[in-house]
């Protein structure tokens, strides 16, 4: 019967390296003994049987020693030697409950009680090493299935063939055992369950200590932080910032400013025209929308609001109707300047754009002033400073001529002048009584000098490699 008992075989010759693999070993000797004992379960068959399989010399648990657990590998020892004795504790257990009463010599109740208290020993040592819910399912089958437990074959085999006397006492005992295994089934559940539950409270535990998922968190664009960096330096001078519509009408964005239909400057601000819905309408207002070309429309809604004193600057968004390159875009921005009161001299003009552009480029620069020309001021001029990368030498450090600058050793900066009386009449402002200056300053042009920028398209194409390198 023996004759391909894998016990004789080592577990390497077996192929068994694992835990799962050596309890599957074990389920098939388990059912191989269960077949066997069902055959020998009549006559002295049992006995024979008991010493193949648990015996101390030739048995199949004494080759499991030897072929099994001495050249077992070390991680699979100690689990081994667990299955090992959990087996031979069920072949003791199942040749005992298969036989009548009196094979076992059992012939008194207190014997009866005797080996009672035996199979609770041992069903009380195993539960004891439930690890898990698929150990525990296993003995509760083991011992209460009502087919095949160990209750039953009690049931079949002892109480049945007992003499009549002994049947009470039997039956109290296996009630008795019965109580005892479900409920230390049940305990043992609990323990195993709340220990589960532990352990997964645990795994699951949230850890306020480890850094949370950082999302990604946007910037304020370049051109926005440029904006904020000239509205702080004329914050510190006593300017107020106002904005304005991006959609003008032609008397603010030309007439208002001193610019004529038919003035040649009109040219230079080749402007978008809307045709808007809400305009075709024959009761609507018949005056034509355009995209302002300037901020500076917002010099003339400002004075039409408020009464000299005025110090404002106007941030914003203007359009032209200008092909795109590297330093053309339809949309651009400026920051646009005014200062009107009853005492502003040409010296406060100077000393505030002076005052400016050293806040914006640094103390070392120079500014110098050229006559240039807009309708809306006079005298106009547009504002240099001395270049700041080659120290207005207009020489690169590295020999050759400032990239910046071309070696001229000045940039240009922006427009601006004194403002003309011809406005004020368009504000009601008295030109005998007031006097100010205006001024407007290119914010990407500005952007692109200071941090080396040479396309402004960059401005607008929100490629997110650009904007990370301004945090
Ligand atoms: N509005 C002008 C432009 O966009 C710039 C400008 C020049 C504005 C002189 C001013 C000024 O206020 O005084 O070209």
């Amino acid at each position: 019967m023996l004759s391909e008992d894998p016990t004789k075989k080592s577990l390497t010759e077996l192929g068994v390296t694992d835990a799962v693999q050596l309890a599957h070993r074990f389920y098939e000797l388990r059912a191989r003994f269960q077949r066997e004992l069902a055959r020998a379960s009549e006559g002295e068959g049992w006995e024979r049987l008991r010493d193949e399989w648990v015996g101390p010399e030739g048995s199949v648990q004494s080759r499991i020693l030897a072929n099994w657990i001495r050249t077992a590998p070390e991680h699979l020892k100690a689990g081994l030697v667990q299955d090992l004795q959990n087996f031979i504790n069920e072949v003791f257990i199942l040749s005992a409950v298969l036989q009548p009463l009196d094979q076992l010599r059992a012939t008194d109740a207190a014997k009866i009680e005797s080996q009672f208290r035996n199979l609770r020993g041992l069903f009380d040592r195993e539960v004891k090493e439930c690890r898990d819910e698929v150990d525990l399912g296993i003995t509760e089958r083991f011992w209460i299935s009502p087919k095949s437990g160990v209750l039953k074959h009690i049931a079949a085999n002892w109480r049945k063939t007992a003499p009549r006397d002994l049947v009470p006492s039997i039956g109290r005992e296996e009630n008795k055992l019965k109580a005892h295994i479900t409920r230390e089934i049940a305990e043992r559940r609990a323990t195993l369950e709340s220990g589960a539950e532990e352990s997964a409270l645990a795994r699951e535990r949230i850890d306020l200590s480890l850094p949370g998922v950082i999302r990604p968190i946007g910037s304020h664009h370049l051109i926005r932080q440029v904006f904020q960096e000239i509205e702080d330096i004329f914050f510190s001078i006593g300017f107020s910032v106002v904005e304005g519509p991006e959609i003008e009408t032609p008397y603010y964005n030309f007439e208002a400013l001193n610019i004529p239909e038919f003035h040649p400057v009109r040219d230079d601000m080749d402007t978008f025209y809307l045709e808007l819905p809400l305009f075709s309408d024959k009761n609507a207002a018949k005056t034509p929308l355009l995209l302002r070309t300037h901020t500076s429309p917002m010099q003339i809604r400002t004075m039409e609001k408020q009464k000299p004193p005025v110090r404002v600057i106007v941030p914003g968004k203007v359009y032209r109707r200008d092909n795109p390159d590297a330093t053309h875009s339809f949309a651009f921005h400026q920051i646009e300047g005014l200062a009107v009161d009853t005492d502003i001299t040409f010296c406060d003009f100077t000393g505030t754009i002076e005052y400016f552009v050293k806040q914006f480029f640094g103390p070392s620069v120079k500014t110098r002033f050229r006559p240039s020309y807009f309708p809306f001021t006079e005298p106009s001029v547009e504002f240099d400073v001395s270049c700041p990368f080659c120290g207005g030498t207009g020489a690169a450090a590295a020999g050759g001529t400032c990239s910046k600058c071309k070696g001229a050793a000045w940039i240009e900066l922006f427009g601006a002048g004194m403002v003309d009386p011809a406005v004020y009449g368009f504000v009601n402002y008295d030109a005998k009584k007031v006097s100010g200056f205006a001024f407007g300053i290119g914010i990407d042009r500005l952007a692109m000098l200071k941090y080396g920028i040479d396309d402004i398209q960059v401005f607008f194409q929100n490629d997110v490699r650009f904007l990370k390198q301004f945090p």
